[in-house]
């Protein structure tokens, strides 16, 4: 197929370029380059051994995306662009509605007019609401606390709507846990810009001596070692859960909503061991407070995609680490190295 994949030049847009090209398929990457790096494009090539076609271009340009639809033959859209740092949410909460939710609008007008009828949709596990009654499922309670949170539980609610107004719209919105890790070639990863947000990306930092050692936020959770707990997924499963999600929706309209995860939470604690063998050494961290507005723990009930998608998490907590570190190790400044 000819899937147009919006923010294809991002974290795990690229992973997952280079997995539909594994399949068969044919990329077309819109990409503004807000939060990726130019060189991506010849690092999916040299992964998949076929360039991705691309544009730099925004997804808010209603003309843009339209031509590119109807130009391109595009059949289906993998829609990840986003802006996703929690906190940036909050002091730039319109920001986050216009590219996420306006975003969101202008593509889905765009395949209404084109006639392009398959979307998946990146989600997040953030949009359950806070529950003690673990695993999550797909009909647990939704809330968001964030405007990051409330941007990708909008999009939900617009697509639930679509598919009830348009019967011919396939639309599954796929709820992500933590993706971590990285192509196991070493020749695609995580290379966050500014201030860094997420567990494993610092925890990398700190093994290839960008930073000195790892705040653990809290060790005083109702959880079995104090630190949060989270449901980490290797990019690799998670493109693959997107390939499965195309398939699904192939010939089935409607709404269709997956928890993509591996349904086995990890502390920060056994992340940081476990990170610690992957590089062969134990990495130093220091015990600080609570982040604000973090959970104790959550994971996912990933039953239902294996059940209607035949997918399911393949690789482990080592080799996250271990496909993380490779990337880390051999690019320790990101695509700039
Ligand atoms: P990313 O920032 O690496 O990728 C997003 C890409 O979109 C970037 O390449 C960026 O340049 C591009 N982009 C941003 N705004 C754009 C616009 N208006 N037009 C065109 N391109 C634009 O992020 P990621 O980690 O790959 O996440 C992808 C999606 O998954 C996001 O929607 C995010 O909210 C969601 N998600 C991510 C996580 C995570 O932990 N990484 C967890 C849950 C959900
Ligand atoms: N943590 C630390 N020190 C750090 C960073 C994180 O101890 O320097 C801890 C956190 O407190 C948490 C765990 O590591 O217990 C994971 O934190 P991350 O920031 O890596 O991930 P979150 O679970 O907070 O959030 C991530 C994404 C969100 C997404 C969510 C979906 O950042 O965008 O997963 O589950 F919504």
């Amino acid at each position: 197929m000819n899937i147009l994949v919006t923010g294809g030049a991002g974290y795990i847009g690229s992973h997952c370029c280079a997995q539909l090209i594994a399949a068969g398929h044919r990329p077309f990457i819109l990409d503004n380059f807000s939060n990726a790096k130019l060189a991506v494009v010849d690092h999916i090539e040299r992964v998949a051994g076929t360039r991705p076609r691309w544009l730099r271009g925004d997804v808010r340009d209603a003309a843009l995306v339209t031509a590119l639809l109807r130009d391109e033959g595009i059949e289906a859209v993998i829609h990840f662009v986003g802006l996703k740092a929690v906190g940036e949410s909050v002091q730039q909460p319109l920001a986050y509605y216009d590219n996420n939710v306006q975003g969101s609008l202008v593509l889905l007008q765009a395949m209404r007019e084109t006639g392009v009828r398959t979307l998946v949709f990146s989600s997040s596990a953030t949009v359950y609401s806070a529950s003690d009654r673990m695993p999550l499922r797909e009909d647990a309670p939704t809330s968001a606390t964030s405007p990051y949170g409330r941007s990708k539980l909008m999009v939900e609610h617009v697509l639930a709507d679509l598919a009830a107004a348009d019967p011919a719209m396939s639309l599954t919105a796929l709820r992500y846990f933590n993706p971590v890790g990285a192509h196991p070639s070493g020749l695609l990863g995580e290379d966050p810009e500014g201030p860094l947000n997420n567990l494993m990306p610092f925890l990398a930092q700190v093994a290839v001596g960008r930073r000195n050692q790892l705040a653990v936020f809290g060790n005083d959770y109702p959880t079995p070692d104090g630190t949060g707990v989270r449901d980490y997924i290797h990019v690799l499963d998670l493109a693959d859960g997107h390939l499965a999600a195309l398939n699904h929706a192939h010939g089935r309209p409607g709404l269709h909503v997956f928890n993509l995860g591996s349904g086995q939470g990890h502390s920060v604690l056994a992340l940081i061991a476990a990170f610690g063998q992957a590089c062969g050494r134990e990495l130093p961290y220091t015990i600080a407070p609570r982040r604000a507005g973090d959970l104790a723990a959550y994971w996912a009930d990933p039953a239902k995609a294996e059940r209607m998608l035949g997918w399911r998490v393949r690789r482990s907590l080592a080799e996250m680490c271990a496909d993380t570190w490779h990337w880390q190790s051999t690019h320790p400044n990101g695509y700039s190295s």
